[in-house]
């Protein structure tokens, strides 16, 4: 590492995104507080994600991320934190029978509460309050009073995050998250006409099941098919709390990031030479790092030095986020730098935040069709390049909600009042959610035949 680092030397560099507190003796009794409590996550799981995220940089594995864009403390249910967890493994579970590598499970949960804005300040009928920055800051109703950043906020961000991360350990192991459970999967949306792929991947996944429980894989000896592995995420926004939960691990000396297995940097925090790149190069858990249109090849670069200066594998998840019709402009010259420079990295697509519009009724939405879009664009652009498609990235959430447009649903704008719950970005609901990963399956039995067709013609050229 080049400048010494602590957990305190982002201080040093400008900090974008940050609330202002006005209590400098209250934020201090609350990061005291936080720095005195148990780490959520210990040192050993984060290097476990990191090999798995190795494997992903080179096509061995495929990392599945998805959660609320923001979690509220207004909708902490467990019922909530079962259904999105469900949603995600049933996902998980059609990918690794797409791609026939194992799927990484990372949650934008236990954690993502920290949002970044357009703008710092938001006025209605003339009235000027700060912008509302996510329940771990402020609170969302328009009065001077929420939108006032609460430092003790963070404590109850903390509880959250702690009780979340409980039931998503004890639904990992404790059989909540055995496949056979998992795969039966609502299909209603499935049921009618455009449908028939995802039905016939549905009963060829439930027939691998079949098979391999009849090979005796997954009884309770051996508990593969029983347990998952299911680790956590957020954008590591709000430094005073990342800060605050930031641990050396006795075992290495190594310090670690102890709020979450893995954090990003936004797409609107990356500056080399700001506070966040500043914080989360000292830690040594798996990052994010948000790759948007105003990313240009030797600023990467660059953060990639800062980032991962011993060119680890699965340090380094790169997020492209680009929107449908844009990834051609951008991802193609970014793949080519980072592999003519022999990094390695993870190449994820977030095909939510560059596909978000406002609707004619005001809601802001995002058209499923778009976000189909860019994961297609992602996928054909990892193939000309010869780059691995090594994850997606997605908001979304098990309940049954009415925030993005189209899907088998064919939801309407008209539809988007009837359960629009997000405190912030629209996310993607369980059916909508299951059916982009059928669609990702699909793309990846793409390849399989591509690679296919690819050694007989190879078979051909050598025998003639
Ligand atoms: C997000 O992931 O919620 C987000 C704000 O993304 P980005 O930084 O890519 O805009
Ligand atoms: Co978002």
């Amino acid at each position: 590492m080049t400048a010494s680092w602590s957990k305190e030397s982002w201080r040093n560099f400008t900090v974008h995104q940050s609330p202002v507190y006005e209590d400098a003796a209250a934020l201090a009794g609350v990061t005291d507080k936080l720095a005195s409590f148990p780490p959520l996550v210990f040192a050993g799981e984060a290097r476990t994600l990191k090999q798995r995220l190795a494997a992903a940089s080179k096509g061995e594995a495929f990392l599945l991320q998805g959660g609320d864009c923001a979690e509220a403390f207004a909708d902490f249910r467990a019922n909530a934190v079962r259904d999105t967890f469900r949603v995600l493994l049933q996902m998980a579970v059609v990918l690794t029978w797409g791609a026939k590598k194992p799927v990484i499970k990372v949650g934008r949960m236990a954690g993502q509460f920290a949002k970044p804005r357009s703008a710092p300040t938001e006025t209605i009928g003339g009235v000027e309050l700060p912008s509302y920055r996510g329940d771990i800051i402020n609170d969302l109703p328009f009065t001077a009073e929420a939108r006032r950043p609460k430092p003790e906020k963070m404590l109850e961000a903390y509880t959250q995050s702690a009780a979340t991360l409980n039931l998503l350990r004890a639904f990992s192991k404790g059989g909540y998250a055995d496949m056979r459970r998992v795969s039966e999967w609502n299909l209603d949306f499935a049921a009618g006409e455009g449908a028939e792929d995802y039905r016939r991947i549905a009963e060829r996944v439930s027939d691998a099941l079949d098979f391999m429980q009849a090979c005796g894989v997954g009884t309770t000896e051996a508990p593969a098919l029983h347990e998952v592995d299911f680790f956590t995420s957020h954008e590591a926004l709000l430094l005073d709390y990342e800060q605050a939960l930031t641990r050396v691990d006795s075992t290495t000396g190594q310090t670690l990031a102890g709020s979450a297995h893995m954090l990003w940097i936004g797409d609107r925090t990356r500056q080399l030479d700001g506070a966040h790149v500043e914080y989360c190069r000292g830690v040594i858990n798996p990052i994010g790092l948000k790759c948007g249109p105003s990313l240009k090849p030797d600023e990467l670069i660059q953060l990639i030095d800062k980032l991962n200066p011993e060119n680890e594998p699965g340090r380094l998840t790169l997020i492209g986020r680009f929107g449908a019709g844009k990834t051609q402009e951008h991802l193609p010259s970014l793949v080519r730098r980072v592999q003519a420079e022999g990094r390695a990295v993870v190449w994820c697509c977030d095909p939510m935040h560059g596909n978000t519009i406002k609707a004619e009724n005001g809601y802001k939405t995002r058209p499923f069709e778009r976000i189909l879009q860019e994961v297609r664009e992602f996928f054909d652009i990892c193939r000309a390049e010869n780059a691995q498609p090594g994850g997606a990235h997605i908001e979304m959430t098990g309940a049954d909600v009415t925030e993005c447009l189209g899907g088998l649903q064919d939801l309407k704008a008209a539809n988007l009042s009837d359960r629009y719950h997000t405190a912030c970005d629209p996310r993607l609901n369980a059916s909508q959610s299951l059916e982009l990963a059928f669609l990702l399956a699909e793309e990846f039995e793409e390849i399989a035949q591509a690679a296919k067709a690819e050694r007989s013609r190879a078979r051909l050229a050598a025998a003639s």
